[in-house]
């Protein structure tokens, strides 16, 4: 038994030592199989524990099973030393460059016109006013007729129309429903009087269309934002008031006002709203042709024919509104000179307009 005791104390202090000595895993396994192989030499040791006299054994086996343990772990941890060993070369030899800079994604931004109507959104809504939209396509009947303006009155001139076609006519000719291309966000006026009960207060974004020839300041697609409100006393002074609030809200405090006279259909009295000059503030220059002021919007007391074609009596209420192109207004924010340059998708152009939103 001694003799045995003393076998596995010197396996061990062998085994260890060459452990100790393998340089690479392939090292390591030849001495796994050397030692615990089926005819591994502490293997073979230990199958002689069956020879210790029973009183003896359970003390061998023991000390046996410490040894194999001990071998084990030594195996197991130099394995894990020389393998470390190789992800540490690899790691030196690959060369990560943490202050390379990383490949930006490319995120979108509103286009400024929207820009400006989000603006207008929130001015308006600080106001009172909620969001009421329409339809693009319209009848005949809301974008003129229930707006005071007849067939063949000769105001229509002051729209000129895009019309739907007749489905399969040829030659074209508009559909004989009266469906057309909205040319003004005012249809939506007489859409909110039939939904909603006073008091109303609206304001409605949207897309316009007019048979117009494409220049620098006409294209026959641009946006508009109209303002109603209807209420039972509701006064051309209110108009003017909040027009002043608004104009100094988009423009900043320092932007004076004026009214002067103008002319709608739907609107009575008209007036036409005009903003200190926002390039030349006022003293003269050529983008307000000398005069110190830019016509932003008109708007006017609603006509009582629409009061009624709206479904309410113009005894008992009163309203105002008001409509302004967002295009206009955009390119006066940022001195643009062409709307062709908003029109046109040009990222090199909207680029510039870039506002985190
Ligand atoms: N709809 C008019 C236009 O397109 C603008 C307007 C709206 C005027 C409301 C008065 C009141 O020119």
């Amino acid at each position: 038994m001694n003799d045995l005791r003393a076998r596995l104390a010197q396996l061990q202090t062998d085994a260890l030592a060459a452990v100790t000595g393998a340089t690479d895993a392939a090292a390591v396994e030849a001495l796994r199989a050397a030692l615990l192989g089926r005819s591994g030499e502490l293997t073979l040791l230990l199958r002689r524990l069956g020879e210790v006299p029973a009183d003896e054994r359970p003390a061998a086996g023991k000390l046996a099973n410490a040894v194999r343990g001990a071998v084990e772990e030594a195996l197991r941890s130099r394995l894990e030393q020389l393998s470390g060993g190789a992800i540490e070369a690899r790691l030196a030899a690959e060369t990560l460059d943490m202050s390379a800079p990383g490949r930006s994604s490319r995120i979108g931004h509103l286009h400024p016109t929207m820009t400006v109507e989000r603006d207008l959104r929130e001015i308006f809504h600080a106001f009172g006013f909620e969001v009421f939209e329409g339809p693009e396509i319209e009848t005949d009947e809301m974008n003129f007729e229930a707006l005071n303006i007849p067939p063949d009155h000769p105001s229509r001139d002051l729209w000129d129309t895009l019309f739907v076609a007749e489905p399969g006519a040829d030659p074209p000719r508009p559909a004989a429903d009266g469906t057309i291309l909205r040319t003004h966000t005012s249809p939506v006026q007489i859409r909110a009087m039939r939904a909603l009960r006073p008091p109303i207060r609206i304001i409605t974004p949207g897309r316009c269309f007019r048979y117009d020839a494409v220049d620098a300041s006409h294209n026959f697609e641009f946006f508009q934002v109209e303002g109603l409100v209807v209420d039972r006393e509701t006064s051309l002074a209110d108009l003017k008031g909040m027009l002043e609030e608004f104009a100094r809200a988009l423009y900043g405090e320092a932007t004076r006002t004026r009214f002067r006279p103008g002319y709608y259909p739907f609107t009575e009295p008209s007036v036409a709203f005009d903003v200190s000059c926002l390039v030349c503030g006022g003293s003269g220059c050529p983008a307000c042709g000398h005069s110190g002021w830019m016509t932003i919007l008109g708007a006017g007391m609603v006509h009582p024919a629409v009061l009624r074609a709206g479904g309410h009596d113009p005894d008992e209420f009163q309203g105002y509104a008001f409509g302004m192109g967002l295009d206009r207004i955009t390119l006066l924010r940022h001195g643009i000179p062409d709307l062709r340059l908003l029109m046109g998708g040009d990222l090199r152009f909207l680029e510039q307009f870039w506002t985190g939103r």
